[in-house]
């Protein structure tokens, strides 16, 4: 009885570092994979567009004010006039975006800086 009681001590104690182990480490994976050297605009950008603007920004929506964003050049517009990146870094100067919606996190906002940065390539 004595030692079927110490196994389940131990798998409890076990499992219990597994679970913190997993905890530390997650934070640090994430920025690790923010990749923001090659950004590619099929793969990043529009991912990032897709699962929060084009519920309103697309052909088809009428909730973005007319303003079309899931088209190349319709986002290059608003990335060359600076509104783009003003809107998901919700500083202040356009109206913030996602509209509703929570705010873009740093790995997405730094994806878009840098492919503005890189010149807005439709690669
Ligand atoms: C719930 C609907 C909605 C979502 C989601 C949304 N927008 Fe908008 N967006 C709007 C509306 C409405 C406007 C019209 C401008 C206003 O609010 O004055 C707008 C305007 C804009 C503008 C023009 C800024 C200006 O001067 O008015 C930009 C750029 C923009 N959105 C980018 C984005 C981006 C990028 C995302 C995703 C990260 C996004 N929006 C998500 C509704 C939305």
């Amino acid at each position: 009885m004595k030692i079927i009681c110490l196994i389940a001590l131990l798998a409890f104690f076990l499992t219990g570092c597994y679970y913190d182990k997993a905890e530390l480490t997650y934070p640090a994976n994430i920025s690790a994979t923010c990749d923001t050297t090659a950004v590619k605009y099929s793969v990043d950008i529009l991912s990032i567009m897709s699962a929060n603007c084009y519920s309103c920004h697309s052909g088809t929506a009428v909730s973005g004010g007319g303003i079309i964003l899931d088209t190349y050049t319709g986002l290059k517009a608003f990335a060359n006039n600076g509104q783009l990146l003003n809107s998901v870094l919700q500083n202040g100067n356009v109206p913030a975006m996602p509209l509703g919606g929570s705010i873009l996190s740093s790995c997405d906002q730094n994806k878009i800086r840098a492919w503005i940065n890189n010149g807005t390539p439709n690669n």
